[in-house]
């Protein structure tokens, strides 16, 4: 049963100032990569059309593919015109676009790359092209130091003619010992205020809405802390599979690609302190002494509070799919992950004694990415006799995706003779209330890069603490035996033994087909 919250009918219709970014050249390495043709590039070009930077940016795509311009720009084509995040698409808006794409070649481990790509910026330069330039690394976490030292080198981290930032992606090294390295390598070459740490969850409108609903409202803050809420539950479920990505999943799995980073953001964001202003180093200050204060896990407490699984063949939404092992890239006997559920304890004076339950999986049931704040039963003592029934214990959930949005559960009289309890649910969406999809991560963020705005990217020592927390899981999951993979079948809700991280009347949401 649910009540549907509206924004005022200006909210929906007021419209909203576009901001507006200095003009660049955005240099992307990796260029022929699922990524940049995936949400990159249309990312930008929906910024493009929108009319957010027509000031000027230019982009450069790097790779090692040999391509002209035009077999560049022809790729980048499709990509847009068939992706999501392309929402503007035009014949017009793509000529315009286009015109500002070009492609060079080269071997990201080639010193003479760099050389090349500093007389190209300068010839652009020249031409009429801005002298502010954004290096994006699309690149693995093993090759981003050469591309550093290459940009280094070639002396693209000063820049006399405007800004230079580079923007670094996830993974950001694959554990606590390689993240240092990379991060030496980064401030060798680039100040701190110059590098954005990308986390693409941080740019989705839900996850900025967090700060908003806990610290722009007088109801809920009072309340959220140890004295009121029983349990916090953090799902990112994807009914995806790996997708052409079974290399890079092989390598990393599932806790260094989902939990070391979007979703202890997420966990941060809703543990952590007010910060004292919305700049990027209060908001960050106040992240990283959340994890800070996450005490890593022990062998003893990984095996009790940590369930690792791996899908196997099974029915999602009607069809057959395989199971991991069989898709094409992975080994027979692969021991990746592909479900992570955990238990973190925030060991601080707001948390202590609240567990947090992180789940994340591929082919799982539903899509569904949230954060459920489950708050602690009232009393039994006033309603339950008879068949009455007391309400179930209040839960906050902040949808991220899809149907972004908040809902709120409480009790209330049923209707009728008798005092019966009922939950209901008053369910705030997005869509329904301001009629508008929200932008798409890749857009807010890259626009912020080139505002200079590094608010919603990760700081180094929050990079770190990450992996402070990832690593010993790691290391304990090697030692201890292997579990028997595959152990959940796609399509279901991952590894039953996942409920048992959870006692007493505590449970995980199910995980349904959206409605
Ligand atoms: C990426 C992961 O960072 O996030 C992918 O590498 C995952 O494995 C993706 O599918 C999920 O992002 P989103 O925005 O679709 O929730």
């Amino acid at each position: 049963m649910s009540t549907i919250i509206s924004a005022t009918p200006s909210a929906r219709t007021e419209a909203q100032p576009l901001p507006q970014a200095d003009p660049g050249v955005l240099v992307i390495f990796g260029a022929s990569g699922d990524l940049t043709r995936r949400k990159l590039l249309p990312a930008v070009f929906d910024l493009s059309s929108q009319g957010c930077n027509v000031s000027g940016l230019d982009i450069v795509g790097v790779g090692l593919p040999e391509m002209t311009d035009n077999d560049f720009k022809a790729a980048m084509r499709q990509s847009v015109e068939i992706s999501n995040g392309a929402r503007t698409f035009s014949e017009e808006n793509w000529q315009k676009f286009a015109g500002r794409l070009s492609y060079l070649s080269g071997d990201l481990a080639d010193p003479q790359t760099y050389q090349a790509l500093a007389r190209r910026l300068e010839e652009m330069r020249q031409a009429g092209a801005s002298g502010n330039h954004l290096f994006y690394l699309s690149v693995p976490a093993s090759i981003a130091p050469k591309v550093i030292q290459g940009l280094g080198e070639a002396g693209l981290n000063k820049n006399e003619n405007g800004w230079a930032r580079i923007v670094v992606e996830k993974p950001f090294g694959r554990d606590l010992e390689s993240a240092r390295a990379l991060n030496k390598t980064v401030l060798s070459v680039f100040e701190e205020s110059s590098v954005y740490r990308i986390d693409h969850y941080l740019g989705k409108e839900t996850v900025q809405n967090i700060l908003m609903f806990r610290f722009g409202n007088s109801l809920f803050e009072p309340l959220w802390n140890r004295n009121f809420i029983d349990y916090v539950e953090i799902t990112a479920a994807e009914p995806l599979g790996v997708e052409n990505r079974s290399k890079f999943y092989e390598e990393t799995g599932a806790l260094r690609d989902m939990v070391a980073n979007h979703l202890l953001q997420l966990l941060s964001l809703t543990a952590m302190e007010p910060p004292f202003s919305l700049d990027a180093d209060a908001v960050r200050e106040q992240k990283v002494q959340v994890l800070k204060a996450i005490r890593p896990m022990n062998i003893e407490d990984v095996a009790a509070r940590t369930v690792r699984g791996q899908y196997g063949p099974g029915v999602l939404e009607g069809n057959l799919v395989r199971g991991y092992r069989q898709e094409p890239g992975v080994a027979e006997d692969s021991t990746s992950e592909t479900f992570v559920a955990l238990e973190l304890r925030v060991e601080n004076w707001r948390w202590s004694g609240v567990p947090f339950y992180i789940r994340t999986g591929k082919r799982l049931a539903s899509h569904l990415t949230e954060i459920r704040v489950h708050f602690k039963p009232t009393p039994e003592a006033l309603f339950v006799s008879g068949q009455n029934r007391q309400p179930e214990p209040n839960i906050i959930s902040i949808r991220i995706q899809p149907d972004e949005g908040i809902s709120i559960s409480f009790g209330a009289k049923r209707p009728g003779l008798g005092m019966n309890g009922i939950t209901v649910t008053a369910d705030f969406t997005y869509r329904d209330a301001f009629g508008m999809n929200t932008p798409v991560a890749y857009e807010t963020l890259l626009l912020d890069v080139m505002m200079g705005d590094a608010t919603l990217f990760t700081r180094g020592d929050e990079v770190e603490a990450e992996w402070r927390i990832i690593t010993p899981i790691e290391q304990a999951w090697a030692q201890l035996p292997r579990p028997q993979f595959p152990n959940y079948a796609a399509g279901s809700e991952g590894p039953e033994i996942a409920n048992a991280l959870m006692w007493g009347e505590r449970r995980w949401n199910h995980l349904r087909p959206q409605r």
